[in-house]
């Protein structure tokens, strides 16, 4: 299961899981048709809005007319820019609601069959932003960070169980959420990055799919290019 697969980052990890052999719950908003057909008969799309429980739970029930949910992908993100004082409490929530409720939620709904198959994978979509001085992102970074946070803590309740919980970080990614930034933006990221190019959907889906297959243990995962420094 992908959410947030109608477009963008979630709609390269959605192609890429079927590509390589899984059969895919698109999710988005409004039901990710166009990504289901691209994939074909193996695909299925649903609506969830993920910050609503009562969605979770629809999902959940339609999900077993497919099978067993075993990888679940959080990929759903909000991210508008408001510097501090021009952020209100209705923004901070949504941010947290979109961005963090949704892995506590799916863990709610699809971790107790992963549980009793003993085998499972969560991965959570935060960001390299998380490392760099972006002005006017203090909401999305504190939810981002809070990804980071959650799969650590799931990580140690499910890992007996045959189940990771892992995050992948991206830098800026060439989607039409991004598309708004003026060229010149752009290029003052990537000229940070060591490989000096803006990042495509495909550069992240890679790591989802080493996340989500037999041979990851565990980590959280910067695809950018080169741009985060440690430290
Ligand atoms: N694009 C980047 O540069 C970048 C960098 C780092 C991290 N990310 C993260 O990657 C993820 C995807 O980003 P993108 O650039 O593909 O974004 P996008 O806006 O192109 O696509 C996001 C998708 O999520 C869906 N969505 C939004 N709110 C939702 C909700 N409440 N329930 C269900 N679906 C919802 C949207 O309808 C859309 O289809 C986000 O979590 C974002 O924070 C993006």
């Amino acid at each position: 299961m992908v959410t947030g697969a109608g477009q963008g980052i979630g709609h390269a990890i959605a192609l890429a899981l079927a590509e390589r052999g899984a059969r895919v719950i698109a999710t988005d908003l409004k039901p990710p048709h166009e990504t289901a057909r691209k994939i074909g008969l193996t695909a299925t799309s649903l609506q969830l809005d993920v910050t609503q429980e009562a969605d979770w739970r629809s999902a959940y029930v339609k999900s077993l007319e497919v099978g067993e949910v075993d990888i679940v992908v959080n990929n759903a993100g909000y991210f508008p820019n408001r510097l501090i004082e021009e952020l209100d409490l209705p923004t901070w929530r949504r941010t947290m609601a979109t961005n963090l409720d949704s892995h506590f939620l799916s863990a709610k709904y699809f971790l107790p069959a992963m549980r009793k198959k003993k085998w499972g994978r969560f991965v959570g979509i935060s960001s390299n932003m998380v490392g760099l001085a972006i002005p006017g992102m203090s909401h999305y970074i504190a939810s981002k960070m809070g990804i980071i946070g959650f799969m650590r803590g799931l990580a140690n309740d499910v890992a007996n169980d045959g189940i990771t919980a892992n995050a992948v970080l991206p830098g800026l990614i060439n989607t039409l959420a991004t598309a708004p930034q003026s060229d010149e933006q752009k290029r003052a990221t990537w000229e940070q990055q060591a490989i000096k190019r803006m990042g495509e959907p495909e550069d992240v889906s890679g790591a989802i799919l080493f996340l989500t297959s037999d041979d990851a243990a565990g980590q959280a995962i910067v695809v950018d290019g080169g741009q985060y420094r440690i430290g």
